[in-house]
């Protein structure tokens, strides 16, 4: 008698501990009664390579990846998307059936979806778009801003040239704004973004004036806990619409599940509960 494996899918990184995906990921197997399994996985940068290669041989249709393994997962894979290649990292994979990896990167989707979907006639093009934050979270948004047609994109960081870098590669649309300069560069942004990590818990609060911000911008966050951050709850004082940073979680999630389980997945409260409770 021929049996089918369930579908098997999971989350690779280093810790592991801390991740989210596997408490998302199963809610959705269980609410769509698919008989699969998703599965955290720590795996030692020493075993990396060769943990993900034997993954398909025992039957995973494909992974997560999470820190520290977003960039140097890249030379695994055959194929990689377009835009992933542009951040130059990735944060899903999918085992084809020829034996391929192919290699992509959701999180731009997600934070773009997560807006869209959360602030009622929201588009990159509506505006210059305010980006705070250079690191690794930036790249992807910034990536993202500019395919959906964002006019001007203003970075501003700390430590000004990781936003130069930023500009080097993504080019003419970006300029780069010195961090306590900050607050005036929301004059005429619509769409204003903390990537950075402060406001997250047990990190310093980001205090910043929304005072010359359009009182029809939007402000969001990356941060999720707490899921109203101190830069949420300023931009709320100031009359701002306010998205917080768990859909771009979500949302990010969705092209996996999608590809590893036959089945589209609905971002709704259930969801944001059961990931909040894990
Ligand atoms: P991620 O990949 O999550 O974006 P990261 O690459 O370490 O993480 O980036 C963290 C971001 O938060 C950076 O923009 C960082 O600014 P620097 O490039 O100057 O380090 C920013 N950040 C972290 N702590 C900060 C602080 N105390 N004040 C201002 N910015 C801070």
């Amino acid at each position: 008698m021929k049996t089918t494996s369930p579908p098997l899918a999971g989350v690779v990184g280093w810790p592991i501990g801390y991740s989210r995906s596997p408490a998302l990921h199963g809610h959705w197997l269980k609410r769509y009664g698919i008989a699969g399994y998703y599965i955290p996985m720590d795996i030692a940068p020493q075993d990396f390579e060769n943990g993900v290669r034997s993954l398909p041989r025992l039957g995973f249709r494909g992974i997560n990846v999470t820190l520290p393994y977003k960039q140097t997962v890249l030379p695994l894979a055959d194929k990689i998307s377009d835009r992933a290649a542009l951040i130059g990292a990735a944060n899903t994979l999918i085992f084809r059936e020829d034996g391929g990896i192919y290699a992509d990167n959701t999180d731009g989707y997600g934070f773009i979806e997560n807006l869209r979907q959360n602030a009622a006639g929201w588009s990159a093009r509506n505006g210059p778009c305010l980006v705070l934050g250079a690191g690794g979270a930036a790249r992807g948004i910034v990536s993202a801003l500019i395919t959906e047609g964002a006019p001007e994109i203003r970075i501003a960081n700390r430590t000004r040239q990781r936003a130069e870098i930023l500009k080097d590669q993504y080019g003419a649309r970006i300029s780069v704004i010195d961090w306590n300069r900050a607050a005036d560069a929301m004059d005429g942004a619509m769409t204003i973004i903390n990537t950075t990590s402060l406001g997250m818990a047990g990190q310093p609060e980001l205090n910043i004036s929304f005072a010359a911000a359009p009182a029809s911008a939007i402000a969001t966050d990356i941060v999720y806990n707490p899921l109203v951050t101190p830069f949420l709850r300023e931009a709320t004082a100031a009359g701002l619409v306010t998205v917080d940073g768990l859909g771009m979680l979500l949302h990010q999630a969705v092209p996996g599940f999608r590809q590893w389980f036959d089945h589209s997945p609905e971002v709704d409260a259930a969801l944001r509960q059961a990931v909040l409770a894990a």
